[in-house]
């Protein structure tokens, strides 16, 4: 039976996670997958995370199962911090815990297929797993261009989506640090997709894994909201991976806004037997972290001083790459104005081999790079490279 399988390529970008580990050159640079990394190339554990695991050693009296909805004193005290002041919006707000972020894609778009949705609009380039979970529920995907030429956010093509979508499809869009452009809407284009959205009644599904690493909690979810705020029902997909640094221990939560308390019920007995049927329940170790973390005053002030951390260090890294102005035939200063982990470069494949190859220089295919993997002292050899590579 097993012949009858074709092989696969392995994950492009999980792969060079493996190519960077084995290359013995000392000066190696990782562009790659998505981790944030310190001034000394590290991806530390939080010292908040650290302290709640130690609470969780300390206290915890049981590992017996859960149910498919994980830990939800988790999920309830996130929402604050993603919806704001009426974090149920009136009732109308409830979530699940999922593994991962993708997880919570994967339940969203599992759930809006049942939903009958068969066809999702989305800005490209986007995360290629976006693509891959649509193809792998069988769902059909509409790409249009997530961004202009000069590097800012294309506002007719996402509204035209918005606008033309059927009844049986929805839009997919990134709630902030977009993935893999770090180009986001400003405040006044969300207000246009805001009421574009209320004004077609396309379904919007919103994927939000980047939440702090932009501009700062409260900003990073302000288009969300705007768009929750004036819309019926919504999807949210969201990820505590990055901006709790609990990669591994895959940490996310699936919410939907409805227009009453009963169809949540029944949107949430749906997405409970989609769970089941999938992973049963979500990993607990991150998300009880998370919750302690968000019960505790002194633990919240922690984490959030490392988030801001986290996001002063990529603001510095994005302003010595624009202050480069460029490298070779590649414009550094629109660097400046994205946001989050990651920046496109629009450089060629085989200019991305050159890199790796000749330079020790590890990025995505595609030209995404990875800003948290530049620090003081890389960042000369990665402009030289690419200058070199590119001139
Ligand atoms: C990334 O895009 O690098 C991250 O979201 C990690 C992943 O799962 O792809």
């Amino acid at each position: 039976m097993l012949d009858r399988l074709e092989p696969q390529a392995p994950d492009a970008l999980l792969a060079l996670i493996r190519l960077y580990a084995a290359d013995p050159r000392a000066d190696k640079i990782d562009l790659g997958v998505g981790v944030y990394r310190t001034e000394d190339g590290a991806t530390p554990v939080f010292a908040a995370v650290k302290a709640a695991e130690q609470v969780l050693v300390d206290t915890q009296d049981s590992k017996s199962y859960l149910g498919p909805e994980g830990d939800m004193g988790m999920v309830a005290a996130l929402m604050p911090y993603i919806f704001g002041a009426d974090p149920t919006m009136g009732g109308r707000i409830q979530g699940m815990q999922t593994p991962g972020g993708t997880g919570a894609v994967r339940l969203a778009l599992a759930l809006a297929q049942k939903a009958g949705v068969k066809r999702v609009h989305m800005g490209v380039p986007s995360w290629p797993n976006h693509a891959q979970i649509l193809a792998d529920l069988g769902m059909e995907l509409a790409p249009f261009d997530h961004a202009n030429a000069d590097g800012s956010a294309n506002l007719d093509a996402v509204l035209a989506a918005i606008n033309g979508a059927a009844a049986d499809e929805a839009v997919l869009l990134h709630a902030c640090c977009h993935n893999p452009t770090g180009i986001d809407y400003t405040a006044g284009q969300w207000a246009r997709i805001a009421d574009s959205f209320a004004a077609s009644s396309t379904f919007p599904i919103i994927d939000a894994a980047y939440q702090g690493l932009g501009h700062g909690l409260e900003a990073d979810g302000a288009g969300m909201r705007e768009v929750l705020a004036k819309v019926p029902e919504a999807f949210i997909a969201y990820s505590c991976d990055k901006n709790f640094g609990q990669y591994r221990d895959r940490v996310g939560a699936f919410y939907v806004l409805a227009k009453e308390a009963g169809a949540l019920d029944t949107a949430f007995s749906n997405a409970n037997a989609l769970a089941r049927a999938a992973w049963s329940m979500p990993p607990d170790h991150g998300g009880a972290v998370v919750r302690i973390v968000l019960g505790d005053a002194g633990m919240t002030k922690a984490w959030l001083a490392e988030l801001d951390d986290m996001r002063a260090r990529m603001r510095g890294v994005r302003d010595a790459l624009a202050a480069a102005g460029t490298a070779g035939r590649i414009d550094l200063t629109p660097l400046a104005s994205q946001n989050g982990l990651f920046a496109m470069l629009p450089v060629t494949k085989d200019e991305v081999a050159k890199l790796r190859e000749d330079h020790a220089i590890y990025m995505a295919a595609s030209g995404r790079i990875n800003i948290a993997g530049l620090t003081h002292a890389n960042l000369p050899k990665f402009i030289a490279a690419l200058a070199a590579v590119t001139g």
